[in-house]
């Protein structure tokens, strides 16, 4: 059975890094396949990962919004292949880009082939792996409708964790099947968490691990290299597989394949 991962939380938390050193990480752990998406419209998961987008799924449903139920089966079968062009394959993963919005119209007709399309792709890996934006747009619009671990995740301040809370709240008021909703807080430094737990506490989240500041994530940035080469001595990376292993990702979890 196919697993799905997603993160959720506030702008700027480090959601993409996290997916990104979670990418790292498990690829190397094991034989799996894995599909990653990068749903958020202000599209940079291949920046970190460093992937170049050729044509993304919004790019091709404008192209197709003209498309009707009452369409003959080629042009259906065109709008699939025109979707199977944007899956991008690298060595250890593949990787898909939602890109930005439509424009204004119905596009309900060709959500649901989307809807279609992702369900039956999704079925091909182990792993699907969603790097979703702050506002959750595809959970909530049910593109994608199942999520085995949300990763909730917030920055060191106690306004990211209250928004954390708010992000658990939205998240159970959604049609969307969560499964299981662990939060991460990023940027730790010092007694960070101690500081921090009567908020997290109030946020009725699960608190899975932290992710400290890493001054080899700036560097990586400074030198214009992908967050994906990090070097293993990294904190950061220590601690997402601390993470993947308390969530039983890479051990339990993906032996239950
Ligand atoms: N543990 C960390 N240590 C140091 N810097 C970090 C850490 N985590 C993230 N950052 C930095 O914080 C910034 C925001 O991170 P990131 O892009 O992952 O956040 P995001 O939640 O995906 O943002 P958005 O909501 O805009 O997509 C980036 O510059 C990133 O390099
Ligand atoms: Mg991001």
């Amino acid at each position: 059975m196919t697993k799905y991962v997603a993160v959720a939380g506030k702008g700027g938390v480090g959601k993409t890094t996290f997916i990104t050193l979670m990418l790292r990480q498990i690829i190397r752990e094991k034989e799996i396949s894995i599909l990653a998406v990068d749903a958020d419209p202000n599209a940079n998961l291949n920046e970190t990962l460093g992937i170049t987008v050729t044509s993304t799924i919004s790019e091709v449903l404008e192209e197709n919004k003209n498309i009707k139920a009452s369409q003959d089966e080629t042009s259906k079968a065109s709008f699939f292949n025109r979707l199977d062009q944007c899956l991008l394959k690298t060595p250890g993963f593949d990787f898909l880009t939602m890109g930005a919005p439509q424009g204004f119209g119905c596009y309900c007709y060709p959500n649901n082939i989307l809807r279609m399309y992702l369900e039956t792709l999704g079925n091909n890996y182990d792993f699907v792996i969603i790097d979703s934006e702050a506002g959750m747009e595809h959970i909530s619009r049910l593109t994608i409708p199942h999520i085995d671990i949300m990763f909730v995740v917030s920055d060191s301040s106690g306004r990211g964790i209250r928004s954390a809370g708010r992000v658990h709240d939205l998240i159970r008021g959604l049609q969307a099947d969560v499964d299981k909703i662990y939060l991460i807080v990023t940027h730790t430094v010092e007694n960070s968490l101690k500081s921090l737990a009567d908020e997290i506490a109030q946020t009725g989240l699960q608190l899975i691990g932290d992710i400290p500041l890493d001054d080899l994530i700036f560097q990586q940035d400074i030198i214009g290299k992908p967050l994906f080469d990090l070097p293993d001595k990294a904190i950061s990376l220590q601690a997402v597989d601390k993470i993947l292993r308390q969530a039983g990702v890479g051990g339990r979890f993906s032996d239950s394949k």
